[in-house]
């Protein structure tokens, strides 16, 4: 009953908009106008029939329009008209000013449908990578929280409102393995951690796609970058990259396997070149490993230009030889560029076999038979106003931006705040400035649906309380206004410096060489430490910022990476103890750019340990300034022994670990009880000296103690091979319950044969 009053909305609408008369009719649309109901067109066909027939009407020519994206904005419907009328076009890609209602994507897509002999609609893409509207914590930050079912519900309401303004599918999730904080993509991704980075990629792709993808407010999913694009050489984006067969199939390659196995639809081929060859035409992992060993069924669109780049990377001469590179490779769509327009005559030449590119427009077809763009070709008109910002997208986003919060350093108890403190001076570039809280990739968020942390600050804050805000210098460049900010301070009982980067100093083609507070920040720092007040620290950043000063010289230090739209309400429920932190780093902080990369899952050498000859720096420590898995809460948490229900298990079956927790502090908090295990002998190459397999988060109030449990499967210490076999090998293992990466004791067990 429901379903039918659903389809009779889409046919009403439709007929509106539509212009063709009798094409729309109730449960299917006559899309090649000839009057009958073709196996394409009838929504109770199967999928795979639906797309034969369909291939079986098209000429070469309609094949390759199916093969090109192209961007479009405000206005495109001037521009395009004639190209998507000659079927030029099989998707479109919104950037730049799109306004957020599915007007202009309609006018588009009646082009396609209506304009085009057999009417196959456009997929429209967009990039919504921590939300549309109603933006999220940037993605690193939503790692810190540890809770990727948090993730799911945000990436579920950037979905719902991505799909209200008109779109289908969606560039995310960038899983990207993230090492080398330089990269300003790293704000982008999940972290150094890939079995973390799997619970992530595959919540995003449930939060966008559902158990339906072609529900009206659901959008595909694509596995970003394939593959090896975090690893960019110097940090420097779209730079080469050389990663092991090895390390490929261990770090980086598993984030894409997760998504994929939680039914992603799409990837996107990345822009590097992996270990020799551009990755946007590396056969190895698009065609043997992606399609040969994952059985991937839907379709890789090319990332921004990257066939055409092609040429600069130096491996194609021309367009032509660019296109046939790609699409034998298995890049199936083109983004922007425009290559693929060759391939007629290549295959005329012989040189591209047709059956290649009747491949590529099979796979995109399915995937636009699977989204429903055959029965629901445009977005209902009505709905957009009043889908974005709603209720409970904003109560998300605060609850999101407090539990991305790590606390890193918190002495005296100087947090949290008493909301009584008579003067408060909130002093720092970042305080008053709730644009930059949006974070890198902020698709249609605006500064105005922003929360800044001195608007956060103030709702808190009781009757009589007074809060005065100063800038103190500009974020990155000279100018300064420090000894105002050092007059403010000494009046204040509470002062906080809310310290950091801009919000576009991270994302796309935004490296760095240095990764301290950019411009006067640390002077400024250091003037108002220097008063003898209490310090909070408040960060606001999208990579690990290099900060050991703020460690030795601030009372108090909560990371707040970039948190969107709530981020000053979500700050200051931390800072005021509303909530309490309970966030965890998932990649770790460098004392200093020289140690980069840094990251705990890191190999052993031959020498490990300190001491000359060993491997260390002359000028800085190995370890890092704080590690992954770090993050300090408003009480203290004691570990007992960790107990082993067994010292040995055999194939198939499980380790039990346990460990006795205590808050002996006196306020409640949440522990992240974190499992590392330790392969000490593995034979198709060594194993991590720490690799995370698993945690808890356990809130536990003042006193109370409670025993942790965990089962490890015997799957769980297993490891690819080169030739991307998953082994596990009996011999001895070590394994931490800890706080972090960097603490605990290990226990030894061992994984038997059992014959
Ligand atoms: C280039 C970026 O690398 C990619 O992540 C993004 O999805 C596309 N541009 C489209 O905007």
């Amino acid at each position: 009953m429901k379903r039918a009053f659903f389809l009779v909305g889409i046919i009403f609408a439709m007929n509106a908009l539509g212009t063709v008369p009798g094409m729309y009719h109730e449960g299917w649309v006559d899309f090649n106008k000839n009057g009958v109901k073709d196996i394409y067109e009838d929504p109770a066909q199967p999928v795979e029939k639906r797309v034969a027939d369909l291939i079986a009407q098209m000429s070469l020519e309609e094949k390759i329009g199916q093969l090109h994206q192209t961007t479009w904005d405000v206005g495109a419907e001037k521009i395009y008209k004639d190209q998507i009328e000659r079927g030029d076009m099989g998707s479109l890609l919104g950037g730049g000013e799109i306004i957020e209602s599915p007007i202009h994507r309609n006018a588009l897509q009646r082009f396609a449908v209506e304009g085009t002999r057999l009417g196959i609609p456009m997929i429209f893409g967009h990039d919504s990578i921590h939300g549309f509207r109603t933006i999220f914590p940037i993605p690193l930050a939503q790692a810190c929280a540890w809770e990727p079912e948090l993730f799911e519900r945000t990436q579920r309401i950037s979905a719902r409102e991505t799909a209200a303004g008109g779109n289908d599918w969606t560039f995310a999730p960038m899983v990207d393995l993230g090492r080398d904080p330089r990269w300003g993509r790293i704000a982008e991704g999940f972290g150094e951690d890939p079995w973390l980075g799997c619970l992530y990629a595959a919540a995003n792709v449930r939060g966008f796609q559902g158990t339906n993808v072609a529900a009206p407010d659901r959008v595909v999913a694509c596995m970003k970058h394939f593959v090896g694009y975090g690893a960019a050489e110097g940090g420097r984006d779209y730079n080469t990259t050389e990663i092991s067969e090895y390390t490929l199939r261990n770090f980086y390659l598993p984030q894409f396997k997760a998504g994929l196995d939680a039914g992603a639809w799409t990837f996107m081929s990345s822009f590097n070149c992996l270990s020799g060859f551009p990755a946007s035409a590396d056969r190895h992992t698009l065609n043997e490993i992606l399609r040969g060993e994952w059985k991937f069924r839907g379709f890789v669109v090319s990332d921004y230009l990257a066939v055409a780049q092609l040429m600069e990377h130096g491996v194609a001469a021309n367009g032509d030889e660019a296109a046939r590179l790609a699409i034998t490779a298995g890049v199936d769509m083109e983004m922007v560029s425009s290559n693929y327009e060759t391939l007629p005559q290549q295959i005329q030449d012989g040189k591209v076999p047709a059956d290649v590119v009747d491949e590529a427009v099979r796979r995109i077809l399915q995937v636009k038979f699977v989204k429903g763009l055959f029965d629901r070709p445009y977005t209902d008109e009505t709905l957009y106003q009043g889908a974005y910002l709603k209720p409970d997208a904003v109560a998300l986003a605060r609850e999101a931006a407090a539990k991305s919060c790590v606390l890193l350093k918190n002495e005296k108890n100087a947090l949290p705040i008493s909301k009584a403190a008579k003067k408060i001076a909130l002093i720092g570039p970042l305080g008053d400035a709730a644009g930059e809280m949006l974070g890198c990739w902020a698709s249609r968020g605006r500064a105005q649906d922003a929360v800044s942390l001195a608007a956060g600050i103030r709702a808190k804050l009781a009757p009589g309380s007074k809060l005065t805000i100063t800038q103190g210098c500009n974020i990155t460049n000279a100018t300064a206004e420090i000894s105002r900010a050092v007059a403010e301070a000494k009046r204040a009982d509470v002062v906080i410096l809310a310290l950091g980067e801009p919000r576009d100093w991270t994302g796309e083609s935004k490296s760095r060489t240095k990764l301290g507070l950019p411009g006067r920040q640390l002077e400024l720092f250091h003037a108002v430490a220097a008063t003898g007040k209490p310090v909070i620290v408040v960060l606001f950043n999208g990579r690990p910022l290099s900060i050991p000063d703020l460690t030795t010289n601030a009372t108090a230090i909560l990371e707040a990476w970039h948190l969107g739209v709530q981020a000053g309400n979500g700050v200051a429920d931390v800072l005021f103890g509303d909530t309490y932190p309970a966030g965890r780093l998932t990649i770790s902080f460098p004392y200093d750019v020289g140690q980069v990369p840094i990251y705990y899952n890191h190999l052993n050498t031959g020498r490990p340990g300190i001491g000359e000859y060993k491997g260390n720096y002359v000028d800085a420590p190995i370890t890092p300034l704080y590690p992954f898995g770090y993050g300090l809460t408003y009480t203290t948490f004691q570990y007992g022994p960790v107990r082993l229900d067994s010292p040995t298990v055999t194939p198939g079956g499980t380790v039990t670990a346990r460990v006795q927790l205590k808050n002996t502090g006196a306020r409640a908090g949440t522990e992240v009880v974190q499992l590392y295990i330790r392969d000490i002998a593995a034979s198709a190459g060594p194993r991590p000296v720490r690799e995370l397999k698993g945690f808890q988060k356990v809130r536990l109030n003042p006193g109370e103690s409670r025993e942790v449990a965990f089962s490890l499967s015997t799957h769980d210490l297993g490891y690819y091979d080169t030739a991307g076999r998953w082994l596990v090998e009996p011999g001895k293992f070590q394994l931490w319950l800890s706080k972090d990466s960097a603490a605990g004791e290990p226990v030894d067990f061992e994984l038997i044969s059992g014959q």
